[in-house]
Order: C-alpha cells, then sequence, then structure tokens
C-alpha cells in the first residue's frame, strides 16, 4: 500500500510564496497528474513529496508515515526528470544499476532487476549503448528503467516528455500507459501540458499561483470547470469567454453583449436569476458552438461573421466576430467554403454554457 497524503502543505522561499495549502489524497496505485502553466508550484509540490524540497507547513505521509524528516533516499519514491539526468560516461547497464549499487544491492539482484526493467520497457538491445548514442526516446526509457529497477512504492515524474518532439511525446504518452497496466504504482506526473494531463491521469490537480484550482477526473474537468482558470485550461482550442450583462423574469433569464441576446430556461435561468442585473462571464466551448443547420432543438442562437478560417484538413477552425468579442469555433466541415465576412448563425446546447463570477471566476450555480 502507498497511499500518498498531503495535508496543508506550503512552501515558500523568503517572501515568495511557491505552493499554498495543498490537500490532496492519492491513492494506492493512482496515477494523478499535477497540471498548470510555468511557476504555478507544480515541480515545487513534486519536490516536497521526493524530499528534496523542505517542506514550510503541513504533512507529507507516504504508505501511511509521515516523511517529513525523512531524506529521498528512505521515501521510497523514484523520481524521473525532464532532462533524463542520465550519466553519459556509463553504459545503459551500468546506469540502470547505479542507485542499485549505492544501494549495495547484491549483483546478481541487479542483474534480475534490469533484465525485469529493460523487458518491461523494451530496451534490451540498448544495454551495452552509452546515453549520447541513443535517441531522445530511448534516453526516456533509460530514466524511466532506472526508477523501475528501484520497484518504488511510488513513482514521480516532472515534466518528462517535454524534451521530445510532438510525434515522439504522443508516443511516449501511450508507452507510459502501457508501462502502467504492466506495473500499476502510484504515481505523480507533472506537466504544463493540458493534453498529457488529459490522457494520462486517473485524476488531474490544477494549480495556479501556488493554489490548487480543482481535482477531478479528466472528464470531470472538461465538463463541470470550477472556475473560469480550469474552463480555459482544460480543452483546446480554449473555451471561450464573453461578458454578458443578465435580465431575468419568473420564467426566464436572458444575457446579453454586443451583438448578441440569449434567453435561458429552467436550470440556467435558475442560476441566473441570482445574479440579475450584473455583468457575468458566458463560457462555450468551440467544440460546442454548432453552425445553423445543426438539427438539434432546444438550443440558443446567436448571429456572428467570419473573420478567419483555418484548414486543418480533417476540420476548419473558424473566428468569428459576435460585436466587439472573437468567438472560435472547431469541428467544422473542411470542404465548407467560406468567404470572409460572411453572417453565420450559431448555436449551442444551453447544457454546454457555463457562466462564470466577472470577479472571482468561480462557476456559477444555483
Ligand atoms: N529556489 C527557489 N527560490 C525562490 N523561488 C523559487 C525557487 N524555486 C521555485 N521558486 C518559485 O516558486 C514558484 C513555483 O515554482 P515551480 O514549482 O518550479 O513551478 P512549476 O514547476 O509549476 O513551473 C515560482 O514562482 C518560482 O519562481
Ligand atoms: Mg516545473
Amino acid at each position: 500500500m502507498a497511499e500518498v497524503i498531503l495535508k496543508n502543505v506550503g512552501k515558500s522561499y523568503g517572501t515568495v510564496v511557491a505552493v499554498r495549502d495543498v490537500n490532496l489524497t492519492i491513492a494506492d496505485e493512482e496515477f494523478v497528474v499535477l497540471v498548470g502553466p510555468s511557476g504555478c508550484g507544480k515541480s515545487t509540490t513534486l519536490r516536497m513529496v521526493a524530499g528534496l524540497e523542505e517542506i514550510t507547513a503541513g504533512v507529507i505521509a507516504i504508505g501511511g508515515k509521515v516523511v517529513n524528516e525523512l531524506p529521498p533516499k528512505d521515501r521510497d519514491i523514484a523520481m524521473v526528470f525532464q532532462n533524463y539526468a542520465l550519466y553519459q560516461h556509463m553504459t545503459v547497464r551500468d546506469n540502470l544499476a547505479f542507485g542499485l549499487r549505492n544501494r549495495k544491492v547484491p549483483e546478481a539482484e541487479i542483474d534480475k532487476q534490469i533484465a525485469y526493467a529493460v523487458k518491461m520497457l523494451g530496451i534490451e538491445p540498448l544495454l551495452e549503448r552509452r546515453p549520447r548514442q541513443l535517441s531522445g526516446g530511448q534516453q526516456q526509457r533509460v530514466a524511466l528503467g532506472r526508477c523501475l529497477v528501484r520497484n518504488p512504492k511510488v513513482f514521480l515524474f516532472d515534466e518528462p516528455l517535454s524534451n521530445l518532439d510532438a510525434q515522439l511525446r504522443s508516443q511516449m504518452r501511450l508507452e507510459l500507459k502501457e508501462l502502467r497496466k504492466r506495473v500499476p504504482t502510484t504515481s505523480i506526473y507533472v506537466t504544463h501540458d493540458q493534453v498529457e494531463a488529459m490522457t494520462l491521469g486517473d485524476r488531474i490537480v490544477v494549480m495556479k499561483d501556488g493554489l490548487v484550482q480543482q481535482v477531478g477526473s479528466p472528464l470531470d474537468l472538461y465538463r463541470r470547470p470550477a472556475n473560469r482558470f480550469v474552463a480555459g485550461f482544460i480543452g483546446s482550442p480554449a473555451m471561450n469567454f464573453i461578458d454578458v450583462k443578465v435580465d431575468a423574469t419568473d420564467t426566464q433569464a436572458t444575457v446579453a453583449a454586443d451583438g448578441l441576446s440569449l434567453s435561458f430556461t429552467g436550470q440556467k435561468a435558475a442560476t441566473l436569476r441570482a445574479h440579475a442585473g450584473k455583468t457575468v462571464v458566458m463560457g462555450v466551448r468551440p467544440q460546442h458552438l454548432l453552425l445553423d443547420g445543426a438539427d438539434a432543438s432546444g438550443l440558443v442562437r446567436f448571429a456572428a461573421r467570419l473573420s478567419t478560417s483555418e484548414q486543418l484538413g480533417d476540420q476548419q477552425l473558424l473566428d468569428l466576430r459576435v460585436g466587439g468579442t472573437v468567438v472560435r469555433v472547431s469541428g467544422i466541415d473542411p470542404s465548407l467554403t467560406l468567404a470572409e465576412g460572411t453572417e453565420l448563425k450559431l448555436g449551442a446546447v444551453p447544457d454546454n454554457v457555463h457562466f462564470f463570477d466577472a470577479e472571482g471566476g468561480q462557476v456559477l450555480t444555483t
């Protein structure tokens, strides 16, 4: 059992607060991804779990044992970094053996662990090479191998794929998923890439300015973002936001902006009613905006004027102007030819329209 628990964990460097009051329980064998923009405190959080940074506040427990005072080597964790951190003058075999030799593990046991790791990672033929004779992907596999041979309670990953090109990155993502099935181990994975977070995480922790914004499954975060930041960060292309003014009666609520007026009934109207007379932020994903002709009924609809289209082959992305705001629409038929300036009618299912507080950014709920 290797549950990892962070309780009110914080870290300051002098007056710089890097991480604030993180509370998180990572279940045994769970794969949790910390995601957020550069500088939001992901690495600091991970390094505190690893024991590479001292904790300024709170408690960290691994496998039921508080580790605040334990040095990294006694925490039974293994960490993979972005830059691989391989020893250039050593063969792959010696790189894999290094940590175990330091721990005085008998050579026969080391051989056994190496055989197991290289089999898991498909790197048997590389054992006698040196790191500079390996591709980026192969080096990354060796770095993973160094963790596997240790058979730790917890894997910690800090942006392990960021040095790889896009194609290799998506291949390594799949390999990591495969590896996970074969070697289920509690894991914390740090990335700034929301696609990596969505595809790898059982749960995702979105961070900003040292604060946890939301914790949830990939679909939870996509469907029910807790605030404007999460809504804009998860999903690509990013969610569209428009400031709208709320006007409400007993049965319906209308939101309006320059060039737009949408009426909602039911649950959405109930949510909006509490904000009558105020400005709120409306959010709709580019994937959830439909061109007129989409057969669904009960849509809210508004007109927009095409300013730019981007052809991606499998689909087009359109940028349209609604009053003073640019709204992006994705998933458009690639063979549709549209002239700049064309007026299009857009629609959205009310359930796919989100509303956020204009100041704090929290999602509005009834
Ligand atoms: N050794 C340090 N001294 C002072 N500030 C630091 C140090 N390490 C990190 N920070 C600050 O802490 C914040 C979080 O950093 P970090 O955890 O590395 O972010 P991330 O990994 O999300 O990009 C940043 O504002 C960074 O400048
Ligand atoms: Mg970092």
